[in-house]
């Protein structure tokens, strides 16, 4: 990385505000994120933080504010391009091809960028041969990375809840984001699985060096991963902090954590 990218937040949201009729669903949101870091979002549901997931991947476009990808004004772009760009993410309620192989759904995902064009594919030339081959690789090895080897001959829907998960991840890393959007990836999981999580997408942060953006409940999960966290209450910013700072202000207390934890 050089001195100018340095000093370009990967991410940057300013003054986001997204309603749906009545539902004042972001409310002047902002935040800035380095480089490399963990941030988390969290807060009580519906407080806005999926619907922040899908103003920055183009599903919405805000109604007013600003969002930047190191550097570059991408608000209201499409997704297609936010994930042409370097932008990856995963979805609260599990998004797979249920039917196809494990190895399938990653095939797929690595895939969308394809280069060759119809004929190569029909006649089967080199450089398509060359391509498959490096996908297939590709597939492999991002499935050796999530644990998930051994398993992609397997029907996705076939997977237990937690690998199921595990395997969504993998799928967005093989577009190689450099952004990283994760929608409450322990979701589901047991307290074995949420810890295990943890170290896997330190991993995935150090070996790929990401940058991750989560919302995640689980607030141990939170406090053993992000540098830092923003935390919503009906679309305001009610704390940002450290796991530490945040879960001992007051108002993050009455507002979530003293109903949940
Ligand atoms: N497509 C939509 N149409 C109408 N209301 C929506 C839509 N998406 C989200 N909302 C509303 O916006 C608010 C925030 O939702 P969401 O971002 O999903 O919350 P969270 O992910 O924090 O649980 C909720 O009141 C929800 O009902
Ligand atoms: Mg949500």
């Amino acid at each position: 990385m050089n001195k100018e990218t340095a000093s370009v937040p990967v991410l940057e949201m300013q003054n986001v505000e997204k309603h749906f009729g009545g539902v004042h669903a972001i409310d002047n949101f902002s935040v800035k994120i380095e480089h490399g870091r963990i941030h988390g979002l969290i807060g009580p549901n519906g407080a806005g933080k999926t619907t922040i997931f899908n103003n920055i991947t183009g599903i919405y476009a805000p109604d007013s504010g600003k969002i930047f990808f190191l550097g570059k004004d991408i608000t209201g772009s499409s997704p297609h391009k936010v994930a042409q760009l370097g932008i990856g993410r995963t979805f609260q309620n599990i998004r797979l091809f249920s039917n196809l192989s494990v190895m399938d759904n990653v095939i797929i995902a690595s895939n969308m960028d394809a280069t060759y064009n119809m004929p190569q594919a029909i006649f089967h030339t080199a450089k398509y041969k060359e391509r498959e081959k490096h996908l297939n690789d590709k597939a492999m090895n991002l499935l050796e990375i999530v644990g998930l080897q051994d398993k992609a001959a397997e029907r996705a829907n076939s997977l237990p809840y937690g690998h199921q998960r595990k395997l969504e991840i993998a799928r967005a890393m093989a577009l190689e984001p450099k952004l990283l959007l994760l929608d409450e990836p322990a979701a589901g999981m047991n307290a074995d699985e949420s810890l295990e999580l943890v170290d896997f997408v330190r991993q995935i942060r150090d070996r790929f060096d990401i940058t991750i953006l989560m919302i995640e409940h689980h607030m141990d999960v939170v406090t053993n991963l992000c540098d830092y966290c923003t935390v919503l209450n009906f679309g305001k910013t009610i704390a940002v902090g450290t796991p530490a700072e945040v879960k001992s202000d007051p108002e993050v207390i009455r507002a979530y954590l003293g109903g949940n934890e």
